[in-house]
């Protein structure tokens, strides 16, 4: 019997539960009961990521204190998973007396043996706020592409990496101040210590393939530093003997895992601690996670580890990000959906049977669509598995009491149907569940037809063919209840269902080895019912609806309501398009020559995506006349004209009706 310990990324403690957690719990959840259904002892354990400057800014804006704010998500985010079927064995949080104790330990260990150092760093500081700036609190431009309104690390415009201190003209997004540079000691692990132990790590199987190759590029080009420290004011753990500096809530997020199973342990007679996190350890350790923390869980931590004493991970399982039709999971599409918003309408097992027809064992991100999820819940999981149950039992109350047949009817189905645990425990093992799932749906599509062969419904009156009848509904519901072995792992409700259906124990993989024989079944009572397309569509609405009061929300608290006066400052005119021309260099602009109503303006407007510049020539505008003018790369920009939608193609300008003269107020 193998001896594993299972986690799964932790959630931040700053924001509602939504699908792409989802995911990945769900993933792990699925590979944690496939484990235990084989006998292994597995024990699963996650927590609430509580500390770092976000929880600390969350708590600010919603009037409470950060301890409150991050048990109040802890509860919520335990009940969400618990609702989705997820079971953790212990739901904790990174902000515990186990810990604090276990962060602090390890790096005493890691300084002792001289593995950290401290180093001055000159960083971004809000004077007013009075903290130094987290890169995605810092906006300014660009130092590559001079684009304009770019976060502290990195260009959404050119793709530059940089370091905030390098941005133009920088602004703090907690303050209207500009921030100024300050140096500040910080706290250093010394990774690059680690880097043969890396090399030989990342190659042996406890990575993807492809992970592994990423790692490899970045173990070539050299390891630096990593910073563990943070400046006061800030909400983590302080570090021993260092005044008001804290630890990087990166670095004792993942100590996370081994306090939530400390914690455990001491609630759980005869489990050790020590048995799965001693360096020696026997036991396995198995991380989930997604593909944009892999630095974090295949570098610092498994050198962190090793610094400290304790045995490095067995496997890191590495998932990609979801996407919704292709694009990113959004709010205002209605696809950005929290997992409460999910429950009200719609049964936990649809998601986890689609999630797992989606779910390979490589990075790739996962696109999945709402007409696709009720496809195939409604025709593969309820028209052909659940099927075969409802198709068979009746003939088996019938005309034989309820009792299945003492042989096998028809021995080379059930023998393909038998074999493939071995197939399918393989494919589980190594997290194939979309593959495992499409062998599932063929194993019942060879049963349908076998029963659609016989015709027991043509049958079950003729006395000549009484032991036929009885064989292959008999059959039908042996085949159904493998199945229910096989899918087991992902829908657990609908197994217990199955499980009483046919008056059998909790089933355990190698029960799917074994056919009923002359046993006595229960009366068949639906155990899913097939999705309505109206209630996915609830879920849509509703998310839109959320996404339209948190807008509101911001707005208020940005302080972004205005009053009419302020609003009276605002010189809206009619304006015609003179003439309208592409912008060398610039892939995103249209210059437009605007008639005021004797006056002429220059503007550049970011629609060329949406519109042919030729068309435009002659259309009526809606023009924000008294901005300020803006110089740019290709000129000044005087003024701006409104246009509706997010951008890109979908982008619309606002136009008057005809009647309309340029130079007209607009109110
Ligand atoms: O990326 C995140 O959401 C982090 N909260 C994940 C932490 S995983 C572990 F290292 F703690
Ligand atoms: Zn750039």
């Amino acid at each position: 019997m193998r001896r594993i310990l299972v986690t799964s990324a932790l959630p931040n403690a700053n924001g509602a539960m939504h699908l792409g957690h989802l995911f990945e719990h769900i993933q792990t959840d699925i590979w944690v009961r496939f484990q235990r259904m084989m006998g292994n002892e597995c024990h699963y354990v996650c927590a609430d990521d509580a500390h770092g400057t976000a929880t600390m800014l969350a708590a600010e804006r919603a009037g409470t204190t950060a301890e409150a704010m991050i048990e109040s998500f802890r509860r919520e985010h335990a009940e969400d998973f618990r609702r989705f079927l997820v079971g953790h064995d212990n739901y904790h949080s990174t902000h515990s007396a186990e810990n604090e104790h276990f962060t602090a330990a390890i790096y005493e260990r890691l300084a002792a043996d001289g593995r950290t150092f401290t180093a001055e760093v000159e960083q971004l500081y809000d004077a007013e706020r009075k903290l130094f700036l987290a890169d995605r609190f810092v906006k300014g431009t660009c130092p590559r592409c001079g684009e304009e309104d770019q976060y502290g690390d990195n260009c959404q415009e050119c793709g530059a990496t940089y370091d905030a201190t390098e941005l133009g003209e920088p602004r703090s997004l907690l303050s209207a101040a500009t921030p100024e540079l300050r140096s500040s000691d910080h706290y250093f692990f010394d990774l690059a210590q680690f880097s043969d132990f890396l090399k030989d790590w990342t190659a042996s199987d406890a990575v993807q393939p492809e992970v592994a190759n990423k790692l490899a590029e970045w173990l070539t080009g050299g390891l630096k530093a990593w910073d563990i420290s943070r400046d006061g004011p800030y909400f983590g753990f302080t570090i021993p003997g260092a005044g008001d500096k804290y630890f990087y809530v990166w670095m004792d997020a993942p100590i996370g895992y081994m306090a939530s199973f400390k914690n455990l342990c001491e609630r759980t007679e005869g489990l050790d601690f020590d048995d799965f996190w001693a360096a020696d350890s026997e036991a396995e350790v198995h991380h989930f996670i997604g593909k944009d923390i892999i630095n974090f869980h295949c570098l610092f931590w498994p050198a962190v580890l090793r610094g400290s004493g304790y045995r490095t991970p067995t496997k890191v399982h590495t998932h990609g990000f979801i996407t919704v039709d292709g694009v990113q999971m959004s709010k205002s599409r209605g696809t950005f959906i929290n997992a409460g918003t999910y429950l009200e309408h719609l049964d936990p097992e649809y998601l986890r049977y689609y999630y797992a027809t989606k779910l390979a064992a490589n990075t790739d991100d996962v696109d999945i669509s709402l007409d696709d999820f009720v496809q195939r819940v409604n025709s593969d999981l309820v028209g052909k598995v659940v099927n075969i149950a409802s198709r068979c039992a009746g003939f088996i109350h019938r005309g034989f009491d309820g009792v299945l047949s003492a042989s096998v009817h028809d021995e080379a189905l059930w023998d393909a149907v038998a074999q493939a645990r071995h197939r399918l425990a393989e494919l589980y093992e190594r997290g194939d569940f979309g593959r495992a799932v499409r062998e599932i749906t063929a194993l019942a599509d060879r049963a349908n037809q076998y029963i659609a062969e016989y015709e027991p419904w043509k049958h079950v009156n003729d006395p000549d063919r009484r032991d036929e009848v009885q064989g292959v509904c008999s059959l039908g519901i042996n085949v159904f209840r493998a199945l229910v072995v096989y899918l087991k792992p992902i829908l657990p409700a609908m197994a217990a269902k199955a499980e009483a259906f046919l008056r059998v124990e909790p089933l355990a993989w190698e029960d799917a080895g074994t056919p009923l024989a002359g046993h006595e079944i229960g009366r068949f009572k639906p155990l899913f019912t097939r999705i309505d397309r109206k209630d996915v569509d609830k879920v849509v609405a509703a998310t839109k609806a959320e996404a339209v009061a948190e807008a509101d929300d911001e707005a208020e608290d940005d302080g972004a309501v205005i009053s009419i006066d302020d609003f009276g400052k605002i010189d809206l005119r009619v304006a015609k398009v003179l003439d309208a021309s592409f912008v060398d260099g610039a892939d995103k602009l249209i210059e437009l020559r605007l008639d005021l109503g004797g006056t002429q303006r220059t503007v550049f407007a970011g629609v060329r995506e949406a519109y042919d510049p030729h068309a435009l020539v002659g259309r009526l505008v809606v023009l924000v006349a008294n901005l300020a003018p803006r110089k740019m790369r290709f000129g000044t920009s005087e003024g701006m004209v409104l246009a509706a939608g997010p951008g890109g193609e979908d982008i619309f300008l606002v136009s008057p009706d005809a009647g309309a003269e340029p130079g007209m107020q607009v109110t």
